[in-house]
């Protein structure tokens, strides 16, 4: 299932939101990814055109974070803890089994599945942590990752 791209109407609706105001830029981007989980190179000349900046100015907000994505996700997302308690408890290691298991390197999506680094997930003391379609996991093993990302294939 492909996010939906957002339509000009509510682009410009989320943009008065903020008061259509330049400095709010980070915000509507949120805002918008909120909505439909992407950002698209039309959504970025329309906020160009509406906040009065330029296409660059947005396009270097957009590409400087890496939470606005300008592609699409899949219809379910993978992320993995890449904070310190979750690296001590091997969160390296299992990042390289997920890229290999999932056959997508950090930021990218492969069969569906969108595969992210995130900077704790507020569950240190049951690290390596890793949270799939918003539900969080603890002591997650290389074999426990294989099982959760299998299930979500299982309900597909
Ligand atoms: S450091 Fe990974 S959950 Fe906090």
């Amino acid at each position: 299932m492909v996010a939906p791209r957002i339509d000009r109407e509510t682009t410009n609706e989320i943009v008065r939101q903020f008061g259509s105001k330049p400095e709010m830029l980070v915000q509507i981007l949120q805002a918008i990814v909120m909505r439909s989980g992407w950002v698209s190179e039309e959504t970025i000349r329309q906020l160009a055109d509406e906040l009065n900046l330029s296409r660059a100015d947005v396009f270097g907000v957009v590409t400087y974070y890496h939470d606005f994505r300008r592609e699409p996700p899949g219809e379910h997302i993978v992320k993995i803890c890449q904070a310190e308690a979750c690296q001590a408890m091997g969160g390296r290691e299992l990042t390289d089994h997920a890229r290999r298991s999932l056959g997508a390197g950090l930021h990218e999506t492969k069969d569906d599945v969108t595969l992210e680094p995130v900077y704790c997930l507020g569950n240190c003391a049951c690290a390596p942590a890793v949270m799939i379609d918003g539900k969080t996991h603890g002591r997650v093993t290389q074999l426990r990752f294989d099982e959760l990302v299998g299930a979500i294939k299982e309900r597909r």
